[in-house]
């Protein structure tokens, strides 16, 4: 296979791989890179266009590896920086293109740079790369404002001199072992491009922008003056002192004048895509998808939709309307290693998806029949995917990991009272039913449930009912289809609780999230169904993809 062409991130499937729980490749119980070559051909046959590898550097892992220490280096427990060049070019000959993940928000408190700020004066260099301030109140001590972490607490921690004698607070907008890089030094914006060609020189395709929203601070960090719930919750206000302000869209112009420096390069332009979690409902996600700026986004307004008609219909017209304004692709997504996984999602009541895990009832025959759905919904799009390691095997949420084993920082910043993160990143099962399914020959550092013996790669792979042969099938199908490389989609009336859309000249998808049975035309070829139909009709929370003839 070779890797296509030009503007290929426009209509990209992306597999994502979450590295610690992908493959182990040298039996410490860890994903590694020796794990992610092994199963290289598995992706390939999966008919994905290209990976993106979450965090892989030098890291004391607060934050699975989003606290990064060097990233110029890998971390040891993954493997070596040979490893990981000889990985890229293996992927390529594979025909899979590579994204990396990029931290630039902040580093991992044992990051050289950190430790030279600690180690000078509160007026020096070294700390103008970080954000330093003393506290308020007697003694400063209180932070310097009312910022919270998104872990949970005040985003402040204090430090204390070589005598243990209190001194600055320095911020930090997740784990206090995540101190936020200070963007409006030139020295930050030098080193990050830096960073960039690094990786581009090694082949690298793109880059998955972690955080990209919060990168610019108000310089005042001023007070946001709301109580602690509100600030939780992804506070709506204008011109908010950390997240989605208008300095980050310098940064990212400065970045793709880095990324089309390669645009004559054998292997063509690099590209990015932001995490960006932005106001919904407004036209802020365009903003970063501009010509000049980032190439395309997570669409996370529609992995946030309950399994429900109108949301969804109303998130993918809102995202083509606004991102086609800018002339930018659409991207969809239904899980990553941030949220609860999506069978389990969708076997809740709609007002609970959101809901922490362990917290409130789920129905997992309902939600994979919905994921089987939901599955063909966003394959069928305009624009790009991202598949979650695992979603093709239909994994749920583990929700009731014990609570010793429990890494999230999330479940010891809330005190215990949230568990966090860690149930949607359970190592995948392979094969077999022996202790860590394939996974590496040590029990994985996540416990695996036991009955996903019955959901291994091996299993699903002779079963051709499995997610996995759908999600085959479907990447397939897709791929095989003029029709869905373009830009549009036609809604056809189908009754409220059904969508229904064709794209080109002759593909319709329809989608049955209400009770009643919807009829296929009667002179329709299904292409694929995400259930058998029984008398031409789609039952509940059944897609087809189809071939109309007109
Ligand atoms: C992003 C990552 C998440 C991480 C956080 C801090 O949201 O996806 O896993 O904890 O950034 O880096």
């Amino acid at each position: 296979m070779s890797i296509s062409s030009a503007a290929w991130w426009r209509t990209a499937v992306i597999y994502q791989i979450y590295v610690r729980s992908f493959a182990d490749g040298n039996g410490d119980g860890v994903g590694d890179i020796a794990g992610i070559r092994s199963r290289l051909p598995y992706l390939a046959e999966l008919g994905v266009d290209a990976i993106w590898i979450t965090p892989w550097y030098a890291s004391p892992m607060a934050d699975g590896g989003y606290d990064v220490a060097d990233f110029r280096a890998i971390a040891p427990e993954f493997g070596t920086l040979a490893e990981a060049e000889a990985m890229i070019a293996e992927a390529h000959e594979h025909g899979l293109r590579v994204i990396l993940d990029i931290v630039p928000n902040h580093t991992s408190d044992e990051h050289a740079w950190f430790r030279d700020a600690l180690a000078s004066d509160p007026d020096s260099a070294e700390r103008e790369r970080y954000w330093f301030r003393p506290g308020r109140g007697p003694d400063g001590a209180l932070p310097p404002n009312d910022w919270r972490s998104v872990f949970g607490g005040p985003a402040w921690t204090r430090l204390l001199d070589d005598e243990g004698v209190p001194e600055d607070w320095y911020l930090h907008l997740f784990a206090p072992e995540q101190p936020d890089l200070n963007w409006s030094n030139p020295e930050v914006h030098r080193e990050f491009e830096d960073i960039l060609r690094f990786w581009f020189d090694r082949g690298v395709d793109g880059f998955r922008i972690d955080v990209a929203h919060g990168l610019d601070k108000h310089a005042a960090l001023p007070d946001i003056g709301l109580d602690e719930e509100e600030l939780l919750a992804e506070p709506d206000i204008a011109d908010h002192p950390h997240w989605d302000r208008d300095g980050v869209h310098e940064i990212y112009r400065d970045w793709r004048r880095v990324a089309d420096s390669y645009a004559d390069s054998p292997q063509g332009p690099r590209v990015f895509v932001a995490e960006a979690w932005v106001r919904t409902a407004t036209n802020r996600l365009a903003r970063y998808l501009r010509p000049d700026e980032l190439h395309t986004a997570f669409n996370f307004d529609f992995l946030k939709c309950a399994w429900d008609a109108a949301q969804l219909r109303a998130s993918v017209d809102h995202n083509l309307r606004t991102l086609g304004e800018v002339g930018a692709a659409p991207t969809w997504v239904l899980s990553n290693h941030d949220v609860i996984r999506h069978v389990t999602r969708y076997g809740r009541d709609t007002d609970d998806i959101q809901r922490p895990a362990g917290t409130v009832p789920t129905d997992l025959t309902l939600g994979t029949v919905r994921a089987r759905a939901a599955a063909l919904l966003m394959l069928a799009l305009p624009g790009g995917a991202y598949v979650y390691q695992g979603d093709e095997l239909g994994l749920a949420e583990v929700e009731d990991l014990p609570l010793d084993s429990l890494q999230d920082p999330i479940w010891e910043r809330s005190g215990h009272r949230v568990r966090g993160r860690d149930g949607c990143r359970v190592p995948l099962p392979w094969t077999g039913d022996a202790p860590a399914l394939g996974f590496g020959a040590a029990a994985p550092w996540l416990p695996q449930p036991t009955e996903w013996k019955q959901q291994t790669v091996e299993v699903q792979t002779d079963d051709p009912t499995s997610m996995l042969a759908l999600y085959r099938e479907a990447l397939r199908v897709r791929r095989s289809l003029p029709d869905l490389a373009g830009d549009e989609l036609r809604w056809q009336a189908h009754g409220e609780d059904v969508l229904a859309f064709d794209r080109g000249t002759e593909f319709r998808c329809v989608v049955n999230l209400g009770a009643e049975p919807v009829e296929v035309p009667a002179d329709a070829e299904v292409l694929l169904a995400s259930a058998p139909l029984a008398d031409g009709v789609l039952r509940s929370d059944v897609a087809v993809w189809l071939r109309i003839r007109k």
